[in-house]
């Protein structure tokens, strides 16, 4: 469609309608913050939120790349459309009626902009019509059916606006077309008749079936499913693909869920329309269902647009078709989740039950406890690789070391596959430690053979270590330091305990401004060996000592005062404690592990077999340090870690 040119009249409704908030939110998880709220800027990189949105000023700004306009600019930028696009977007959402200025124009738009809203329209009448036939008399079988084998509340089927449509042909063909007087061509592009397919007139597509509404995310119906109550097929009807309805870009019951998607930061797929519907009625908001197709890019783009670490956890069947079934739904979304771009966890749940079925049996509190122990995408693959094989056997044990292998090479971050290794091997050391260094050595040979391994150079090492979020960690480490010395100049009854956690593990200040301001407490502490002196007099002592030393004391006078939440972490003085000096010897930590790995790189397991293993054991060694130490600093400095 050509793009027309519009009349400002059309332009200044759309910008008075079309609120900042409503927009940026469905593109960005938005906290409140300050006076609007704040979120990860959707134009650059960024692990912080430095992206501010203002609902009195109607607009947004990024005060990390400088990127800010209103409503209109932001969808431009977004979609990379043009300014008419945008408007004529927002037209149509807010239903704001589109002026051109050339005439002849707006005849041809406003047409294509009513079918639209006009389909809405007949699809929520259909609604309201399937509705109020439930709770008739010839609905009565679908009402049975919804409370007593589905144990719906009456509250569940209003909200989700569950329905019956008659078992005749033509009802809502009658309804719609004769008592309502909406035209044939548009009931049947709602996708709810059908065209005989001899002689002349039209059907009902959905007859004695149980009607589900599907809505899109701003919750206007764009579809049906319909269930079938007896064994006729298929079991659940869909509407057919229409203006507004695509199956596989829709997920069933998401414009309920959103919220709490964005407030759990985690987003659940199940594969029923009935698992979703149960699961809310649960109190477990945060799922939507997929519509018996694989997911799609879109649709998990969609569902991850309100978690914000986005983390997705697919609930489906767990019998044999349901691992399938989990396999074939990941489909396209596995490339993301071996990049890292999306955190996927798969949930089985026992005894082969879908959700629904689950709830029969369980709580929702047991529900969710699965949710929060699923397995990652790769464990379980892994965890289905190995199920029901006796590793014993040295033939079952040669096909899950293969499948291992084959998982292994799609992994292509350097450390996730480091760290899956070491799981392997351990898998196949069936318990004995001392087999899991040469195991790994054997699953490394076959994931990269030792001659692609010898090559690559130290430089490369240093440059992928430097790669992975490297600021990210310094400013971590940063604000583990100065934490550790925030606590030993304002809280006296901590410092022998920041002392012994320094010195017990032999560990240094990294940064240079700290190291200087520690030997100014170590000189204070020779000279005055009281080490419980009130915090002023510590603080200006240093500071009075430092009188000429401007330019260090400078970059850590802002550790001479606690803001409040500083303040509020110190409440913890002994966890962060911990926490910090755990974060200070992973740099230690780090170090040899890569020392380790540059000579076990280096060194040709067929000449030195020996001392191949050693280093592999060390490097082994190192590696579940760090993760007991991320372990360690993860659980004190949680706030700093997100
Ligand atoms: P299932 O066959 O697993 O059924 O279909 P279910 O959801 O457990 O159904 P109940 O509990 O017996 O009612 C899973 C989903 O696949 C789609 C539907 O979205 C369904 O919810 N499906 C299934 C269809 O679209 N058509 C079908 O014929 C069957
Ligand atoms: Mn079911």
């Amino acid at each position: 469609m050509q793009v027309p040119r519009l009349h400002s009249d059309t332009v200044e409704q759309v910008k008075q309608r079309a609120d900042i908030y409503d927009i940026v939110s469905e593109h960005v998880v938005l906290r409140k913050g300050g006076k609007g709220y704040v979120g990860l800027c959707p134009f650059h990189n960024e692990k912080t939120p430095s992206f501010s949105v203002s609902q009195v000023k109607q607009m947004y700004y990024c005060f990390g790349c400088g990127a800010g306009g209103d409503a209109i600019k932001f969808l431009m930028e977004l979609g990379k459309q043009s300014f008419s696009e945008v408007v004529l977007d927002l037209a149509r959402r807010y239903q704001v009626s589109v002026k051109t200025l050339e005439p002849e124009q707006r005849q041809e738009l406003q047409r294509q902009l009513t079918l639209r809203e006009q389909l809405y329209e007949i699809l929520a009448i259909a609604n309201q019509f399937y509705q109020h036939a439930l709770h008739q008399p010839l609905g009565e079988k679908a009402s049975n059916y919804l409370k007593l084998e589905r144990r719906l509340s009456d509250e569940t089927i209003g909200q989700f606006g569950l329905g019956y449509a008659p078992a005749s042909w033509e009802t809502l063909y009658r309804y719609l077309v004769e008592q309502k007087r909406y035209s044939v061509q548009l009931v049947q592009q709602a996708g709810l008749i059908k065209q005989r397919q001899s002689g002349d007139g039209y059907y009902d597509y959905f007859r004695d079936r149980l009607t589900i509404p599907i809505s899109d995310l701003q919750g206007r119906i764009i579809g049906f499913g319909g269930r079938a109550f007896g064994d006729e097929q298929p079991k659940y009807l869909n509407s057919p693909e229409t203006e507004l309805f695509s199956k596989g870009k829709t997920l069933f019951a998401l414009d309920k869920a959103k919220t709490a998607i964005s407030q759990l930061d985690s987003a659940v797929v199940v594969e029923g329309y009935f698992d979703a519907i149960a699961l809310h009625a649960a109190g477990i908001t945060n799922v939507a269902a997929s519509l018996g197709t694989a997911l799609s890019l879109e649709q998990v783009r969609q569902l991850l647009r309100y978690s914000e670490s986005k983390q997705l956890i697919l609930n489906f069947d767990a019998d044999a078709a349901g691992k399938q079934a989990s396999i074939r739904a990941i489909g396209e979304i596995a490339e993301l989740a071996y990049h890292g771009e999306v955190q996927l966890r798969i949930l089985n749940l026992p005894d082969g039950k879908d959700a629904d079925e689950y709830l029969h049996t369980y709580t929702a509190e047991q529900y969710r406890e699965l949710l929060a122990s699923a397995p990652l995408w790769l464990d379980w693959q892994i965890e289905q690789i190995t199920l029901g094989r006796d590793l014993k056997q040295a033939t079952q044990f040669q096909q899950v070391a293969q499948e291992l292998v084959k998982l292994l090479k799609k992994i292509d971050n350097s450390d996730t596959r480091n760290y899956y290794v070491s799981r392997c091997a351990e898998i196949l050391s069936l318990g004995d430690a001392r087999l899991v260094a040469l195991r790994a050595e054997n699953l490394l040979a076959q994931i990269a053979p030792y001659h692609q391994r010898k090559p690559i150079p130290i430089k490369t090492q240093k440059q992928q270590s430097k790669d992975e979020a490297p600021a990210k960690e310094r400013s971590l480490l940063e604000q583990a330091e100065a934490l550790l010395l925030q606590i030993y100049l304002h809280y006296p009854e901590h410092r022998q305990a920041v002392c012994s956690a320094l010195e017990e593990r032999g560990l240094q200040f990294n940064f240079s401004h700290h190291r200087f301001l520690w030997q100014q407490i170590l000189n204070e502490k020779a000279e005055n060996f009281s080490i419980t002196e009130t915090q002023q007099s510590l603080i200006s002592r240093i500071q009075t000592r430092c009188l000429q030393m401007e330019n260090e004391i400078a970059q850590v006078t802002p550790l001479f005062h606690l803001d409040e939440k500083t303040q509020q972490d110190l409440l913890r003085a002994t966890q962060v404690i911990q926490a910090a000096t755990a974060c200070i010897e992973r740099v230690l930590c780090e170090k040899q592990y890569r020392l380790f790995l540059e000579l076990w790189q280096n060194c040709d397991p067929t000449n030195e077999p020996e001392r191949s293993q050693f280093y592999y054991q060390s490097l082994y060694a190192e590696q579940k340090k760090l993760q007991k130490l991320d372990r360690m600093r993860q659980f004190g400095l949680t706030d700093l870690l997100s």
